[in-house]
């Protein structure tokens, strides 16, 4: 397993280490990203400061102490700043550690440094850092701040607060594989936005309400940052302040135009008519559909169902009751759809053979999340005129329908 590698100067005396996960299906073992992920360390060298910000996940470490190599032998590393302890940025940590001799200072915070040693079995000089905590490196200052949950609790970001970088970790990233390290055409911001959109809201979209309350906090810094080096994806150098304001629509769950996020399951066909009718008039309305199918022919990318809702203006979930309850992928949609994504309008429709339910439990968990269910329209067998008729004034409903 190796990775494609590379190593690019950020600024004076800063690099970018960066690994093109080429290998990944299933980020966490849970996401399916076809458009993979970077891993992006950095190393700073600052007078008699070596300091290497995070890592890369643990079958690329010989790959990454390889390229540190490059620039500096590993047992000189003064510090390793530890921004959040999930294995895709620590995993190389223990072998980076063996590499220095265990000489270098561990920069954290507190939990993150019990995690670390829990998670490796591992004890080095862990120093674990306070929020707003400023260290001198040579002629520079690095600030610390807590930016908890973005994207585990540990988590921190760093600021070089006499050059205005900013380390963010998981926070300002997204999967992909951009073809320039940084944002410097719009070609690549355009094509690496929607990958950000999907990760935001399969990675971050549980905690949100952190990204709010992150972005006002980095704004209460003197200054904003002049580039942000995160641990995934682009660097922001030309436009940072775009992609900070992008997660804040995000976490907002600001609709992108009117966006109609169409999920739907049918074992035998009688669920995919009554959708085929809702999307019509959807799209006579005027809607901008995105339609995710679970069906004998087809099963959709929850990844992909989870990244367009949250920019959704509204929501038709169908499916079938199956066992006295939901066709299992659209149960598995909604739970995720209402612990991820911020509260949207949604239509429910569903059919059942002998006893309905789906309708009412996909109501109820949406509901109990803040969602509004416009209606919950479900039908016997195969939808007949009538109940199309009610399917139509339903999506008109939800077309009108605002917050
Ligand atoms: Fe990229 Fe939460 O780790």
């Amino acid at each position: 397993m190796s990775a494609r590698t590379l190593l690019e100067k950020v600024d004076e005396n800063l690099y970018i280490l960066r690994a093109d996960d080429l290998d990944v299906r299933y980020f966490e073992a849970v996401w399916e990203i076809p458009e993979k992920i970077t891993y992006n360390a950095y190393l700073l060298l600052e007078g008699d400061y070596r300091i290497l910000f995070d890592g890369w996940k643990l079958s690329y470490s010989d790959q990454f102490l390889e390229l540190i190599r490059s620039l500096v032998d590993p047992r000189d590393l003064t510090h390793l700043v530890v921004h959040h302890a999930e294995p895709d940025h620590s995993g190389s940590l223990p072998r980076v550690l063996e590499a220095n001799g265990f000489r270098a200072a561990v920069l954290t915070h507190p939990m993150a440094a019990t995690m670390l040693k829990r998670i490796y079995g591992i004890e080095a000089k862990f120093r674990p850092v306070k929020d707003g905590e400023e260290i001198e490196i040579g002629d520079g200052v690095l600030k610390f701040v807590y930016t908890p949950w973005l994207h585990w609790p540990e988590t921190m970001m760093s600021l070089l607060a006499d050059r205005l970088i900013l380390f963010s970790g998981d926070a300002f990233g997204g999967y992909s594989i951009p073809s320039s390290i940084f944002d410097d055409s719009e070609e690549v911001v355009a094509e690496f936005l929607p990958h950000a959109r999907k990760y935001v809201a399969t990675i971050i979209g549980a905690y949100r309400d952190h990204i709010i309350r992150g972005v006002e906090k980095l704004r209460r810094l003197r200054k904003p940052p002049k580039i942000i080096a995160p641990a995934h994806g682009l660097v922001w150098r030309r436009r940072p302040e775009l992609i900070v304001d992008y997660y804040v629509r995000l976490a907002k769950g600001v609709p992108e135009g009117d966006k109609l996020l169409v999920v739907s399951g049918s074992m035998y066909g009688s669920t995919e008519k009554a959708v085929k009718v809702a999307v019509e008039e959807a799209a006579r309305l005027g809607c901008a559909i995105a339609l995710h199918r679970f069906d004998q022919s087809e099963s959709a990318s929850i990844s992909e169902i989870i990244g367009d809702a949250i920019d959704s203006r509204a929501i038709i979930l169908a499916a079938p009751t199956y066992e006295a309850g939901v066709y299992p992928p659209i149960e598995y949609v909604v739970r995720l759809i209402a612990r991820k994504i911020p509260p949207k309008p949604a239509l429910i429709i569903s059919s059942y053979g002998w006893g309905s339910a789906a309708a009412r439990i996909i109501s109820e968990i949406l509901s109990s999340a803040g969602f509004k269910i416009v209606d919950a329209i479900d039908f016997r067998g195969s939808a007949g005129d009538e109940d199309l008729e009610k399917i139509r004034e339903g999506v008109r409903k939800l077309v009108e329908f605002r917050f």
